[in-house]
C-alpha cells in the first residue's frame, strides 16, 4: 500500500509511526511547501521520497488502494483533496475537515465523482479502551432511559498556537485554521459522540464562543479565534433524545475539568473523554442509595490516538470492519462544528440531520 502526505509539519509524521503498527507494508511519500519542513522531514524519514508540491507527487499512475493523507493546515486543506481525487486517490484528510460546510460538501462530490473513499482523522478517540467500555455499559442496558449528558473538556492554558505547539501560529488566525478550540476539538467530539449514541439528527439549541483574556496573549500576530465553547446539544435518537451539556475549552479561567457522566433513569455512568486511562465509573441504586464501581475495562490495544486515524481508514480502504468517519457522516459531523458558530453568533437554534442527502445545499 501507498500513502502520500501533502504537508510534512507535526501530525505527518504521526502518520508515519501508526503505519509501522499496521499490518503489510506501507510506502511514504511526502510532499511540503515549505523547503525548511521538507528538509527536516527528511532528517527525520530519509527514506521517504520528498516533493516540492502535491501535484507532481500525485503525478504517478494510481494504484486501487492509494492513500493521500491531507496533513496541511485547515485552509489547505481543500485544494489538495480535491487534487488527490482527481488523480484517482482515497482521502484522509485532517480534522478540521474544511474551512466551511461548502468546502466540505465540494469534498464530498469530488469523492463521489471519483468513487474513492473521503474520510476524516477526527476519529482519534474512537476505539479507546474506556470509550469502548462505556459503550458496552451502554448496550447493556443497565442505566435504563438516558436522560443527560455532560461532556466538559477544559484546559486552563493549552491553546493551540501559544501554550500547544507555539511554532504552528496559523492556529490563531481565523483565516487559516476557520476557528479556535471549536474547530481544532469540536471534531473529536463529534465523532465521539456519533460513534456512542448514533443519532439520526443534532440540535444546537444554545451555543457561545469566548477568548478569555490572558497576559500570555500574543499581540505580533493575528489572534481571532475562540478559545472556550460551550453549547446545548440534543442528539436525537430512536431510543429517545438525549440532552447534552457540552463545554470545550484550551483557554479559560474556569477548573480544569475532563469528565463525561451520562444519567439514565437506572444509573450513571462516568469516565474521562479524552486520552485517559482513568476507570470508567458505574453508579446504580442497590437498596441504600448509589453504589459506585469500576466497569470492567476493555483489553487496552497497542493503539494510541495518533495511530486510529490511519488503521481505521486502511481498515475501510481493505474492506473491513471500520470505525472511519467516512463520506456523508465526515461531512455531517463537520456541519454540526460549523452549526455550534452559526448559533452562537446568531441565537437561532440549528439542527443537522445525519445522514440526509437533502441537507446537503443548506449552508
Ligand atoms: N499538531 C497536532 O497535535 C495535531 C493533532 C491532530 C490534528 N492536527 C491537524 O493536522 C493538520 C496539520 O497540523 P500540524 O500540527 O501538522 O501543522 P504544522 O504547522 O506542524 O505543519 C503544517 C505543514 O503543512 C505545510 N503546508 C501548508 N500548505 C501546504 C500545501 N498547500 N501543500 C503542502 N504543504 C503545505 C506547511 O508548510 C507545514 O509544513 C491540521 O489540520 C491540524 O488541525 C494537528
Amino acid at each position: 500500500m501507498r500513502v502520500y502526505l501533502v504537508g510534512a509539519g507535526v501530525i505527518a509524521r504521526t502518520h508515519v509511526e501508526a503505519a509501522a503498527k499496521l499490518d503489510g507494508p506501507i510506502e511514504f511519500r511526502v510532499a511540503d511547501v515549505s523547503p525548511a519542513m521538507l528538509a527536516a522531514f527528511g532528517e527525520a524519514y530519509p527514506d521517504i521520497p520528498r516533493y516540492p508540491d502535491a501535484a507532481s507527487m500525485l503525478a504517478e499512475p494510481a494504484r486501487e488502494d492509494d492513500i493521500v493523507i491531507v496533513a496541511t493546515p485547515p485552509f489547505a486543506h481543500l485544494e489538495p483533496t480535491l487534487q488527490a481525487f482527481a488523480s484517482g486517490r482515497h482521502v484522509l484528510c485532517e480534522k478540521p475537515l474544511a474551512m466551511s460546510t461548502d468546502e466540505a460538501e465540494r469534498m464530498l462530490d469530488a469523492a463521489e465523482a471519483a468513487g474513492r473513499l473521503l474520510g476524516c482523522c477526527s476519529v482519534r478517540f474512537r476505539g479507546l479502551p474506556h470509550t469502548e467500555t462505556v459503550k458496552r455499559v451502554l448496550n447493556s442496558g443497565v442505566l435504563g432511559e438516558l436522560t443527560h449528558l455532560s461532556w466538559v473538556n477544559k484546559w486552563a492554558r493549552s491553546r493551540s498556537g501559544i501554550e500547544y505547539q507555539p511554532a504552528s501560529r496559523w492556529f490563531l488566525d481565523r483565516s487559516k485554521s476557520g476557528g479556535g478550540v471549536l474547530m481544532d476539538w469540536g471534531p473529536y467530539d463529534l465523532a465521539t459522540l456519533t460513534d456512542l449514541f448514533a443519532p439520526d439528527q443534532i440540535s444546537v439549541t444554545a451555543a457561545t464562543t469566548s477568548r478569555p483574556v490572558t497576559s500570555a496573549d500574543p499581540s505580533d500576530t493575528v489572534f481571532d479565534v475562540e478559545t472556550a465553547a460551550a453549547a446545548s446539544l440534543v442528539l436525537h435518537r430512536a431510543a429517545g433524545d438525549l440532552l447534552v451539556d457540552f463545554q470545550r475549552a484550551s483557554g479559560t479561567h474556569g477548573e480544569e475539568i475532563f469528565r463525561a457522566e451520562l444519567e439514565g433513569t437506572r444509573g450513571s455512568v462516568r469516565w474521562a473523554p479524552f486520552d485517559s486511562e482513568a476507570d470508567v465509573i458505574l453508579r446504580t441504586d442497590e437498596g441504600d442509595g448509589p453504589v459506585e464501581r469500576v466497569a470492567d475495562p476493555e483489553p487496552r490495544a497497542p493503539f494510541t490516538i495518533f495511530d486510529y486515524p490511519l488503521k481505521h481508514f486502511v481498515d475501510a480502504v481493505r474492506g473491513r470492519p471500520s470505525r472511519a468517519l467516512l463520506g456523508r457522516e465526515a461531512v455531517d459531523a463537520f456541519r454540526t462544528v460549523r452549526a455550534l458558530y452559526e448559533v452562537a453568533a446568531t441565537g437561532e437554534p440549528a439542527s443537522i440531520p445525519f445522514g440526509d442527502q437533502t441537507t446537503r445545499t443548506v449552508a
